[in-house]
């Protein structure tokens, strides 16, 4: 059994990376996060001791099964940080960097028990009353606004332009808010993700724009998400209606906007996907359901925390332990994916959004944004493909998360299209049905254009424009789009 406190074992191969010859989640040791993982699997199963910023100690879980157990045993683990051993010593104290991921807040995220059902309650009752085809609507409109920024250009980065902003305009157009979707929204919310300087007043700004929308909607009750979670009955405060407004925006902006870039990725960069899409044997869903897998888009959550002595993956954990969920580790053991190249066939029991009572309840709202996006960018720009090559693509990791940092791309210019009508959020509350993508219902009729500031593409290199490289490619968005 290894100890996170402890000194190293003797022979241990991690011995001088940190104090207890700890391997660091962080600093120059932690630029492969991903090679990371497999060393600290080599070296202690599937559950490692690790250190943190500062030197902070923690356990990686890095099994399927053992990530499972613990999302899933409640009575045992906890996200209350509040009873973290290193937060009561001092040893993790206030200005540690990820103190913002881990100090407790009065949000579901890191409620429990009855507490958790009250708000996790709310929220999904607020959920429920979206309508999947009003939704897949707004989806599709947004994309071609967006695309419609761009396409006349015939070159445009995909992260920038078009994975910000599609999951910011739905979330707005969601919230019963969509004249606040703007570039500064999507900066303020990427700024106070990111944790930089400016982050307190971003912040400030995304919470001033949700406690606006909070007074309004319970002066005046709309059909929107926040009238609903005002009017659930477990009757949220202001304060509490506007926290979950803001969980729900950040954790569906980050997580959605990763995904978006995620498949785009795969669809542009890996032939053998293309040429099975080409032989119809897999569709826009399972090229999700396989990014899921690949490339989560959250890589961990901080954290679960011990509420008792207990043993996990062969380690002693002691009471007020801190453990790290850990999709992306946890997606790639070996134990339920021998074989890194299979496809998965759609399968859906990756880690990707969690599990147990906080899993994640926006997930098709998650799925439905990726498929119906990424669909409908494609019937818009047949032809498009990576303007770069693919071992050219900068990534941003930390350990919450690994994207895309942009997706250069390159297309035929094309005129802008009209776009269909903004549809209302249903009337009548309805549980959410299917979530098919493929709905002839959601071609376009005229709106005004909206008043977005994209960032500027780079400039088009002819020489690498996409008449050189039709072909196989223009074949595939032939068969994929039915003619
Ligand atoms: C691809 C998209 C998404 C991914 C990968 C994702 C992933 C996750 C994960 C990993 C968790 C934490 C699970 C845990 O603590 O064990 C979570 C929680 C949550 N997610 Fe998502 N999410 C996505 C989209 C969304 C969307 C679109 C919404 C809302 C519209 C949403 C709302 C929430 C909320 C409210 C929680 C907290 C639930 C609780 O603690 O009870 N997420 N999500």
């Amino acid at each position: 059994m290894d100890e996170p406190m402890a000194g190293p074992p003797p022979g241990c191969p991690a011995h001088g990376t940190g104090p207890g010859g700890l391997r660091r989640l962080y600093g120059p040791d932690a630029q492969d996060l991903a090679g990371l993982y497999e060393k600290l699997r080599a070296e202690h199963g599937a559950v490692a001791p690790v250190l943190l910023h500062n030197d902070v100690p923690i356990w990686m879980v890095l099994g399927h099964g053992e990530n499972l157990h613990m999302i899933s045993n409640p009575s045992v683990y906890t996200r209350d940080s509040r009873i973290w051993t290193p937060l009561l010593d001092g040893t993790a104290g206030p200005d540690h960097p990820l103190m913002p991921l881990i100090t407790w807040q009065p949000i579901c995220s890191h409620a429990e028990g009855d507490e958790h059902q009250r708000l996790r309650g709310s929220v999904m009752g607020a959920m429920s009353t979206i309508n999947s085809r009003d939704l897949r609507r707004h989806i599709s409109h947004w994309t071609q606004e967006l695309v419609n920024h761009f396409c006349h250009r015939g070159t445009a980065d995909l992260v920038s332009q078009f994975a910000e902003h599609l999951p910011m305009a739905v979330l707005c157009e969601i919230l019963g808010m969509p004249e606040e979707y703007d570039d500064r929204m999507v900066q303020a919310t990427r700024d106070l993700l990111k944790g930089t300087e400016t982050a307190i007043a971003s912040n400030e700004y995304v919470m001033s724009v949700l406690m606006r929308l909070t007074v309004r909607r319970r002066a005046e009750p709309a059909e929107d998400f926040t009238s609903h979670l005002i009017n659930h009955p477990a009757g949220l405060t202001d304060e509490e209606v506007g926290q979950h407004l803001r969980v729900v925006l950040l954790a569906a902006y980050e997580a959605t906007a990763n995904l978006l870039a995620n498949v785009l990725r795969v669809v542009l960069t890996d032939p053998g996907f293309r040429a099975q899409l080409n032989g119809g044997q897999m569709t826009v869903p399972q090229a999700v359901e396989q990014s899921l897998w690949n490339e989560p888009p959250f890589s961990n959550v901080l954290g679960y925390f011990a509420k008792q002595d207990t043993e996990l993956g062969g380690q002693r954990i002691r009471k007020g332990d801190g453990l790290l969920l850990g999709m992306a580790a946890g997606n790639v053991d070996p134990h339920v994916r021998p074989d890194l190249k299979a496809n998965m066939m759609g399968n859906r029991s990756h880690l990707a959004f969690g599990g147990g009572p906080h899993e994640c309840p926006g997930q098709d709202i998650g799925r439905a944004i990726a498929d119906v996006g990424v669909d409908a960018l494609l019937k818009r720009l047949p032809d498009v493909q990576l303007a770069v090559d693919e071992d050219d693509l900068a990534w941003t990791a930390s350990i919450s998360s690994r994207h895309l940092a942009e997706l250069p791309v390159v297309f035929a210019p094309a005129s802008p299209q009209d776009v269909m009508e903004r549809p209302g959020v249903s009337e009548v509350p309805r549980p959410r049905p299917d979530w098919d993508t493929s709905d002839p219902s959601l071609e376009a009729t005229p709106v005004p254009r909206p008043t977005i500031d994209l960032p500027e593409p780079p400039a088009a290199d002819p020489a690498t424009g996409p008449e050189h490289r039709l072909g196989a490619w223009q074949r595939f968005v032939r068969w994929w789009r039915g003619y």
